[in-house]
């Protein structure tokens, strides 16, 4: 049967999985099927800032190399997955804030260091960046992190601007969940996108997560929300999709499972710049969701032993 990377490649998309170094590293048959089916890759972990500079000043960009390499061999493209997050910091920086060693002036240093040290590490080798993730809160107002309490709106722009400097060749992203459709939250990143794009600052992209749970049903007006950032003159992107269920897993949860996962595919392809769709793991066996949404699962394209499950099937035949 045809991979689904090459249909993707027939329709100007690139069809992407989040990547599991541990998993890459010790099971052939993830390695293969990471290798025949996509055309993108994004770092799981291995990109973010506590993977990437454990110890103050020491960087570690091993494992995320080995990612880019992976790639490189594939042909695949990689999505630079995260630069300024609230969660996954190093243990470091959350003490130093906490207890005051590091100011409000030391912060937006390191963060500008952090920012430019990681992206010209991989300059000319990632398409996408998601540059700041998860900055809003399901009210749509400024996440309460360490970055808004020390600096100030204004680290958004600078977060751009420096990624920017580092690798002029890299599409800038915002990226976060509950986005798909329009919504409080999604239209609070688009007034962000129309400001920033106004001040001429780089943000290119919108991406849109696509953490999905088929209980919720499937949210309203998506490809209305695709369309409104494109209007901007921005690349969308689903960027980390997977669709939930209360287990155990039975056919009809799998049937709308996969019609969650068809009619986001549908509407990236109806909008002309949705670029990429990527999902957050392509297999059940290595799956976030049961460690972190207690009694769910099953939310993958395949199952725990690689077999495709009916979400694939649609996947290929929507493509
Ligand atoms: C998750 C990973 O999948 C887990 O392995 C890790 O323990 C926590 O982070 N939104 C994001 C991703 O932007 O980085 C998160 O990834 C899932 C939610």
């Amino acid at each position: 049967d045809t991979p689904l990377r090459a249909l993707a490649d027939r329709q100007d998309l690139r069809i992407g999985t989040a990547v599991d170094m541990n998993a890459l590293a010790d099971d052939e048959q993830y390695r293969t099927i990471a290798a025949r089916e996509f055309s993108s890759v994004t770092a799981e972990n291995v990109m973010k800032w506590e993977a990437v500079e454990p110890q103050q000043g020491v960087n570690d960009f091993t494992q995320a190399d080995a990612l880019v390499d992976f790639a490189h061999r594939n042909k695949q493209a990689v999505r630079g997955h995260t630069l300024v997050w609230h969660n996954q910091l190093p243990a470091w920086l959350t003490a130093g804030v906490a207890d005051g060693s590091i100011d409000a002036t030391e912060l937006r240093r390191i963060l500008h260091d952090h920012i430019t040290t990681t992206v010209k590490h991989f300059k000319g080798k990632i398409y996408q960046w998601d540059v700041v993730n998860e900055i809003f809160d399901d009210n749509a107002q400024l996440r309460d992190s360490i970055w808004l309490q020390q600096l100030g709106p204004s680290y958004i722009a600078d977060a751009f601007r420096w990624a920017h400097a580092a690798d002029p060749g890299a599409k800038l992203f915002l990226n976060d969940y509950n986005t798909e459709g329009v919504n409080a939250k999604s239209t609070a990143y688009y007034e962000l996108a129309k400001e920033l794009r106004a001040q001429g600052v780089p943000v290119q992209g919108m991406g849109i997560q696509g953490h999905l749970d088929i209980q919720y049903g499937f949210p309203g007006d998506v490809q209305d929300n695709l369309e409104r950032f494109s209007a901007l003159g921005m690349q969308t992107a689903f960027t980390e999709v997977d669709v939930r269920m209360d287990l155990p897993a039975d056919d009809a949860k799998l049937t709308r499972q996969a019609d969650d996962y068809r009619r986001l595919v549908q509407a990236c392809l109806n909008v002309r710049r949705c670029t990429s769709f990527t999902v957050w793991g392509y297999t059940d066996k290595y799956s976030w969701i049961p460690g972190v949404f207690t009694g769910q699962g099953a939310a993958n394209l395949f199952d725990e032993v690689f077999a495709v499950k009916p979400a694939y099937t649609t996947v290929r035949d929507t493509l």
